[in-house]
């Protein structure tokens, strides 16, 4: 597959909540710059978005690919290429406890786990820190 990643544009947006599955919308990361998105064939496959600070390091808040992309490498490229960007010493993210494919990248790339937070979702949000 051939697929690129750039920042997403708001000519990307209704590409992206066709298949956002997350609270809300992602209108407001894609103006403030913090939506990257994975592009095949002029086609959005996934996205990824950022948040501001987390205690004054970058933050991984949300990243999906779509179901029938899925499997391919997009996912570990969206992470590959924000780890990238960023030239701090820690990068965090975060997932539900059952989300056994997000679980499994965050592992293989080296994610630890840094604690849980309860009470956002059904499931505790586990976090995760990238150290470099
Ligand atoms: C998590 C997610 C982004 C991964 O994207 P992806 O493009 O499928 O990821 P990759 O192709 O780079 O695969 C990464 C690893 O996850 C593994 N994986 C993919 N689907 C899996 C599944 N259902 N169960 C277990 N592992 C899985 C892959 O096998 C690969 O590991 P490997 O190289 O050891 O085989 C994707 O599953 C997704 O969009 N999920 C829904 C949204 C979500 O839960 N996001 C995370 C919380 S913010």
């Amino acid at each position: 597959m051939s697929y690129s990643i750039r920042k997403a544009v708001a000519a990307d947006f209704s590409a992206i909540d066709e298949f956002d599955m997350f609270a809300g919308d992602r209108q407001e990361e894609i103006s403030r710059g913090e939506c990257f998105v994975a592009v095949d064939n002029e086609v959005v496959v996934g996205y990824l978005t950022t948040a501001r600070t987390f205690y004054q390091c970058p933050f991984i808040a949300y990243v999906q690919v779509r179901d029938e992309a899925q499997g391919r490498g997009i996912g570990t490229a969206l992470l590959t290429f924000a780890e990238a960007r960023w030239p701090f010493e820690k990068i965090y993210t975060s997932t539900e406890a059952d989300n056994l494919p997000m679980l499994h990248l965050l592992q293989k790339r080296g994610y630890a786990a840094a604690g849980e937070i309860l009470f956002i979702q059904n499931e505790p949000e586990l976090v995760f820190c990238l150290r470099r």
